[in-house]
């Protein structure tokens, strides 16, 4: 069979399991089992015959997409704002709307001294280590197993010297005053928890579950953070699809101010950026 062959009867196989993006997922797997950086690198190599010894790992790769294992997963790596950083079941899987929350505290840069609180893999610290590396990045999470995957990517990064990580519930055990705090924290309502999709059900509970209405951690940190914010320092959020009303509301009772929320390219409010003092 050639690659182009190979990639129809797996689209097709993905398809009728129904997974999302049969096509996509389907390009992502042979360009990993191949060796190309770039799905699209497939595109000049349609018509060459795949042999046994590159179509079975394939095979069983497809596999385990078909039963649910996320794409990451299998591939290892995501790319987050034109960086590669590793995700496995340690962490939450990167999204790409969080790229756009890490484009807004970077447009509203430089600052000196950051805090990423819920790092997961690290993504969020790790891109403004790289961004502006003359600041102090502090990146904490509850999880001592996220934080070994962030320690990674920093490793991956040779951002090492330039974040300090913390196990640490919300900002307890941090040292301010920072100019900066962005959270990416968990904000799934506990009762949407079991309707979640079998893709997502491979993200650690811990990085989903914000309690009964999904703003528990949120609520909690509009709290804590402002002993932990130089004045005028800054407060980037983000959050689910329908809760940002209920977070301006949070850090409106918090004295925050220039409280501005955003949306993300699916034209959902997303995120929400707010001056302490
Ligand atoms: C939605 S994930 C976000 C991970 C990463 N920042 C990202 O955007 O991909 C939320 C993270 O918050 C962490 N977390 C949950 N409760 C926490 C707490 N009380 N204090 C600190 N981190 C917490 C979880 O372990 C998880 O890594």
């Amino acid at each position: 069979m050639t690659v182009l062959e190979v990639l129809n009867a797996a689209s097709e196989y993905l398809r009728k399991k129904e997974v999302e993006s049969p096509r996509l997922n389907a390009e992502h797997l042979l360009a990993h089992v191949l060796g190309k950086k770039n799905r699209i690198d497939l595109y000049l190599e349609f018509e060459r015959p795949l042999g046994e010894g590159e179509r079975a790992p394939l095979r069983e790769l497809i596999r385990r997409r078909s039963e649910g294992i996320p794409l990451q997963h299998l591939l290892g790596t995501v790319d987050f704002l034109g960086n590669i950083f590793a995700t496995d079941a340690r962490a939450l899987i990167p999204r790409p709307e969080t790229e756009q929350l890490v484009e807004i505290v970077i447009a509203a840069g430089p600052f000196e001294k950051i805090a990423d609180i819920g790092t997961g893999s690290g993504v969020i610290a790790g891109s403004l280590a790289l961004k502006f590396p003359h600041a102090a990045v502090t990146a904490c999470d509850i999880s001592p197993a996220a934080l070994d995957l962030a320690r990674e990517n920093a490793e991956r990064h040779k951002t090492t010297e330039l974040i300090t990580f913390c196990e640490s519930d919300l900002v307890g055990s941090l040292a301010g005053p920072f100019d900066a705090i962005v959270a990416n924290l968990p904000y799934i309502p506990q009762g949407e928890m079991a309707s979640l999709s079998r893709e997502v059900r491979h993200d650690p509970d811990l990085a989903l579950d914000g309690g009964p209405d999904g703003l528990d951690l949120i609520r909690r940190l509009a709290g804590e953070a402002a002993s932990k914010l130089a004045p005028g320092g800054l407060l980037a959020l983000e959050f689910g699809h329908g809760q940002a009303g209920q977070v301006f509301e949070i850090l409106s009772s918090h004295n925050f101010r220039d409280i501005s929320r955003r949306r993300d390219y699916q034209n959902i409010e997303r995120f929400l950026t707010a001056r302490h003092g």
